[in-house]
């Protein structure tokens, strides 16, 4: 009887919302729910495999401007799951067809907030992949859709779906290792030199390249930028920090209970290989927070290297009496005193795309465990992170307003240019 009297009230609430009129459909607890996949050639593979196996979820389409690799991907789900996703190659497509209920976007970088955004205005509720955003002014936007269109917009770090995780942090918050005041960030990844590819080819003739840049900066095809090496490059993606790094920051603040940071500075580069990478193989990033309470600091390591925790990426958490260490996205151990005596630990698996689906049959963002504000604050960590490093300055950050206070040059870079047609609008006019 509860159930349904919620199920009710909350159908009445989104009948009210602006997606309504957008086309939003009201799902209840046993309708299915239709996904459509955006870009499955690496990540959106753990899309479809981990929502098509969800109870009443169906994944109905897969979007990709490649549709070599879209077709390969239809045929492999067919045999595994025994209906084959329509493949579509301009997610416009699948926005406005009416039967879609979600889209889960796994593209590069550079599309995320517009997707999503474009998803919200049609409708649909969405799962965004890390970092939601490619720069600091797009987060502003997709949470002002999300909230303008009543969407549920979960972000794709999963981390945030551990029990054991959640219970870490949950002892943390009691004071299990006194006054937390810092925390660390280890990002160490196995990242040779890249492959050498002509910076200037023609485009497969199954890839739709004008679609596939979008609304980044356009530049010629190239091996280079397409397929996953777009996240070298500044245009489309925000290097090491703003890739597995989005995990990690979306930790530092959920750990020390910050936003953004008020200080933040950056050095790093390439000391390892002469290739054409732009972003930095090393980049070492020191921030405080709450105006000097809190300290933060993030290394990014791309070769040989020990760990500081039991895998290679994880976050550490310094208080008054102890540590805690956190491993990859499953586990977490404390520490206490000047001996690192070992405290409680704990393990439990991810399981971000079920409380995804329950957020989007509840409409509840309070149910969400990586809500869009989450995404903005995470991936802007990133963000600062990045403009620090291409300033070579230490700056300071308003977060209220948005602003550095102390660099105009750096507020440039908060946001950027787009292509006619493929414009992410500003938070007022979304
Ligand atoms: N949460 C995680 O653990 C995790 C792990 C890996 C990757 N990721 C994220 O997933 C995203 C994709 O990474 P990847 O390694 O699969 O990259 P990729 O380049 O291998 O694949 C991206 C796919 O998106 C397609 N694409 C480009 N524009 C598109 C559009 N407009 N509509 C639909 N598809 C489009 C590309 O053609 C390509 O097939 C990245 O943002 C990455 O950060 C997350």
């Amino acid at each position: 009887m509860q159930r349904r009297t919620f199920v009710k009230s909350a159908a009445g609430a989104a009948l009210a919302s602006p997606a309504f009129a957008a086309g939003a459909k009201v799902l209840g607890a046993n309708d299915t729910i239709r996904v459509a996949v955006l870009g499955v050639n690496g990540r959106g593979q753990s899309h479809f495999n981990g929502l098509q196996p969800l109870d009443n979820v169906q994944v109905t389409h897969f979007v990709d401007p490649d549709l070599e690799i879209a077709r390969q991907r239809a045929g492999e789900f067919e045999k595994k799951f025994g209906h084959k996703p329509e493949v579509v190659q301009d997610l416009r497509r699948v926005l406005d067809n009416k039967d879609i209920d979600v889209v889960t976007i796994a593209t590069p970088n550079h599309w995320h907030t517009l997707a999503a955004i474009w998803a919200c205005q049609a409708g649909k509720d969405v799962y965004v992949e890390k970092p939601a955003t490619h720069t600091f002014n797009e987060g502003l936007s997709l949470v002002a859709a999300a909230k303008k269109y009543n969407r549920i917009v979960q972000h794709g770090v999963q981390l945030r779906s551990s029990e054991a995780v959640q219970e870490a942090v949950q002892k943390m918050r009691e004071g299990i290792i006194g006054d937390v005041y810092m925390g660390r960030i280890n990002i160490f990844k196995w990242r040779p030199k890249l492959e050498d590819f002509p910076a200037k080819a023609t485009p497969p003739s199954t890839l739709d390249y004008d679609l596939w840049v979008g609304p980044g900066k356009y530049r010629p095809y190239s091996k280079r930028h397409v397929h996953y090496n777009w996240h070298w490059t500044w245009d489309y993606g925000n290097g090491e920090i703003g890739n597995q790094g989005i995990h990690e920051t979306d930790m530092l603040q959920w750990g020390l209970d910050v936003g953004l940071p008020t200080k933040i500075t950056s050095m790093g580069g390439k000391y390892l290989w002469d290739d054409y990478r732009e972003t930095p193989e090393l980049l070492s990033t020191l921030m405080e927070f709450d105006n000097g309470k809190k300290f933060g600091e993030v290394a990014v390591r791309f070769w040989c290297s020990n760990h500081e925790t039991e895998s290679a990426n994880g976050n550490l958490f310094y208080g008054s009496e102890g540590y805690l260490e956190i491993s990859g996205y499953t586990d977490y151990a404390f520490y206490f005193g000047r001996k690192n005596e070992p405290g409680p630990k704990g393990s439990a698996p991810t399981k971000h795309f079920e409380n995804f689906v329950d957020a989007v049959r509840s409409r509840k963002t309070s149910d969400q465990n990586g809500p869009v504000e989450t995404a903005h604050s995470a991936a802007a960590l990133a963000h600062l992170g990045n403009i620090t490093f291409r300033r070579g300055k230490v700056l300071e950050f308003d977060s209220a307003a948005g602003r550095f206070t102390n660099d105009n040059e750096a507020n440039q870079m908060l946001g950027k240019e787009y292509r006619k047609g493929f414009e992410v609008p500003p938070p007022n006019k979304v």
